[in-house]
């Protein structure tokens, strides 16, 4: 039996405990939480079960530690890596394993190399693996992109898109795509450097290490997708000419030449959504998703999926290019 401790209470971190449950392989034995509103509580309940897990949700790991003991942790709390780096070392410092969904964890070794030295040897001190991963980045535009590349010989270029109908995705991601905003309040929040998705830089990063690319230039760039008609979804309002969502890209350049490009468009109601990858090479590729991998369902299973990959792993800062095929784990463990 793997016992997980789930830090990080959320939309995705509920999400997460309900697949948990469906792993007889995994107990829960308790979760962590900043929220006041949910300490203290039964985590089937905070979690949206509507029934009792007997399993407690704990104002800090520290606290939770002092009750329970684990293998392993989920932690869904935050993109940043400079808010999350103390919470992963705490973790790996208790000497546990931990899959996380912050974005900028998914391969921190080009755009923060200190920090990813700094986990990398706190891991491998205590004896345990860091993962960073989810559906983007984690999978869409680095890891199944890196699958298809397996089959060519050579690569001229490769261009992905994933375009995203966020209306039906969680309110936290509906806001963070600037859902309601005018384009004024979207511009400015773009400036303070919190806005948009993260992880375009961590995909492309993964992608040119595995295939040796080194660019001349990075090169990116968010504009506002703006409502042309009246929009409703479970949470925003939206009129004509207000904000539903960002189309995002990050191309890196060789010489004048665009060797990678991918393409992120989130926003209420896409048109067409998919994810596509086109590599132009040795053969080439065209390969699609119709209507795109579910991004709250693909990642809270990933997350669960990686937890053998993971735990059978040496210790250290891993990223889903350094472990084993991943696959959905439908037998024990
Ligand atoms: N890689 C991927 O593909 C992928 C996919 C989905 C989500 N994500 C990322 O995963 C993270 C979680 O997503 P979400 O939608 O579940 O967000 P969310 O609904 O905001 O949930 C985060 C939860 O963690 C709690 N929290 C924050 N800081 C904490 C701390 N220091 N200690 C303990 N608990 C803390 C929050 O409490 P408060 O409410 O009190 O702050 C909240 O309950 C986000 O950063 C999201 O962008 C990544």
């Amino acid at each position: 039996m793997v016992k997980v401790l789930q830090y990080g209470v959320g939309s995705i971190g509920s999400k997460a405990v309900k697949a948990l449950v469906s792993k007889p392989w995994i107990e829960i034995v308790g979760a962590v939480d900043s929220d006041e509103a949910k300490k203290g509580r039964d985590l089937g309940m905070v979690a949206g079960l509507d029934r009792r897990l007997d399993v407690e949700v704990y104002g800090s790991l520290a606290e939770a530690l002092k009750h329970v003991k684990a293998d392993i942790v989920l932690h869904t709390t935050s993109s940043w890596l400079d808010l999350v780096e103390p919470q992963i070392l705490e973790i790996v410092e208790n000497g546990l394993s931990v899959v996380s969904t912050c974005e900028e964890l998914a391969y921190p070794w080009r755009r923060s190399p200190e920090a990813a030295k700094r986990i990398d040897e706190a891991a491998r001190k205590n004896g345990v693996v860091v993962l960073g991963t989810g559906v983007n980045p984690g999978f869409v535009l680095d890891t199944m992109i890196l699958t298809l590349t397996s089959v060519c010989i050579s690569i001229d270029r490769i261009e992905a898109w994933r375009v995203v109908d966020a209306s039906k995705r969680r309110l936290p991601l509906q806001k963070k795509i600037g859902s309601g905003m005018s384009v004024e309040e979207f511009r400015s929040a773009v400036q303070r450097g919190r806005m948009g998705h993260v992880g375009l830089r961590e995909s492309l990063d993964m992608v040119a290490d595995c295939l040796g690319w080194n660019f001349d230039y990075v090169r990116e760039s968010l504009e506002p997708v703006v409502a042309s008609k009246p929009i409703e979804t479970e949470f925003f309002k939206i009129k004509p000419g207000q904000v539903i969502g960002i189309s995002q890209s990050i191309g890196g350049f060789v010489g004048g030449f665009e060797k990678i490009k991918l393409n992120l468009q989130m926003y209420l109601n896409a048109e067409n959504p998919r994810d596509a990858v086109k590599i132009e090479g040795v053969p080439s590729l065209e390969f699609e998703v119709k209507n795109g991998i579910p991004g709250d369902e693909a990642t809270v299973a990933i997350i669960v999926n990686m937890i053998p990959r993971v735990l059978s792993a040496e210790p250290g800062l891993k990223t889903m290019k350094d472990l084993k095929l991943p696959f959905a784990w439908l037998k024990a463990f």
